[in-house]
């Protein structure tokens, strides 16, 4: 699986397993599929109610720790808050460490969730930190008051929505542009001249290929 560098160091798979939506109750089972198919990157967040199945995959998989990467997301907000919320994340998710934690939308306290987070990094509890929904004012005002560099900013992006100004702003400032629902949710795949599209973008570039 191809790997894109973050600005600290580590390496993200380009291609991931996304869990919303999918119940807590099936998770496992779910997760356990997509790791056996090839996934190596794992899409949660609190807001999901499913990081203890994601866990559970992992487990019962046997594959090592460190062949895997995990994003999760916080839905909280303020130090205090969020600090007790990922150690509630990692009990559920009953591994070590997350590879990588978002702020799951800007909520207004974004520096002091964003601080609660600096420490979870530097206490090993997760490997890296970085947003998500967050416009380029959002993330500048991080930028400007914190210590540690995002390392992406994971926003709708897909055919539909390309996100361009977004990217080169991204782009500039060393921080990844991750994709959620990269196929627009299924809208443009039902839509029969995009599909086409899609198929003709995918076939040119080869980029499947390339990133699998
Ligand atoms: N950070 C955030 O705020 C945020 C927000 C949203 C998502 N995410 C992340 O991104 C992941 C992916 O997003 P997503 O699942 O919302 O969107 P997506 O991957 O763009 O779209 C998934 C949907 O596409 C449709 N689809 C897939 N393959 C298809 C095919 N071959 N033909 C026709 N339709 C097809 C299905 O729709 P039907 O079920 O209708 O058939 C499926 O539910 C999420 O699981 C989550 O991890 C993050």
């Amino acid at each position: 699986m191809k790997t894109v560098k973050l600005n600290n160091g580590l390496e993200m798979p380009m291609i991931g397993f996304g869990t919303y939506q999918i119940t807590p109750n099936t998770t496992l089972l779910n997760v356990a599929k997509a790791l056996r198919l090839g996934y190596r990157m794992i899409d949660t967040a609190q807001y999901y109610g499913n990081e203890e199945g994601v866990g559970e995959a992992i487990k019962e998989s046997g594959l090592d720790r460190e062949q895997l990467f995990v994003t999760t997301k916080v839905q909280t907000s303020g130090y205090e808050e969020t600090k007790k919320g990922l150690d509630g994340s990692l009990l559920d998710f009953n591994q070590d460490y997350f590879d990588l934690v978002l702020i799951h939308w800007p909520m207004g306290n974004d520096l002091e969730t964003y601080r609660a987070l600096e420490d979870a990094y530097q206490e090993g509890k997760i490997r890296a930190i970085g947003l998500s929904n967050f416009n380029e004012l959002q993330v500048q005002e991080i930028i400007d008051h914190s210590s540690i560099k995002p390392v992406v900013d994971q926003i709708e992006t897909h055919i539909l929505w390309q996100q361009q100004r977004m990217h080169d702003y991204l782009t500039a400032n060393n921080i990844v542009h991750e994709s959620y629902a990269p196929l627009g949710e299924g809208n443009p795949i039902k839509n029969y001249q995009l599909k086409k599209q899609l198929c003709h973008i995918i076939k040119e570039y080869g980029r499947l290929q390339e990133i699998t």
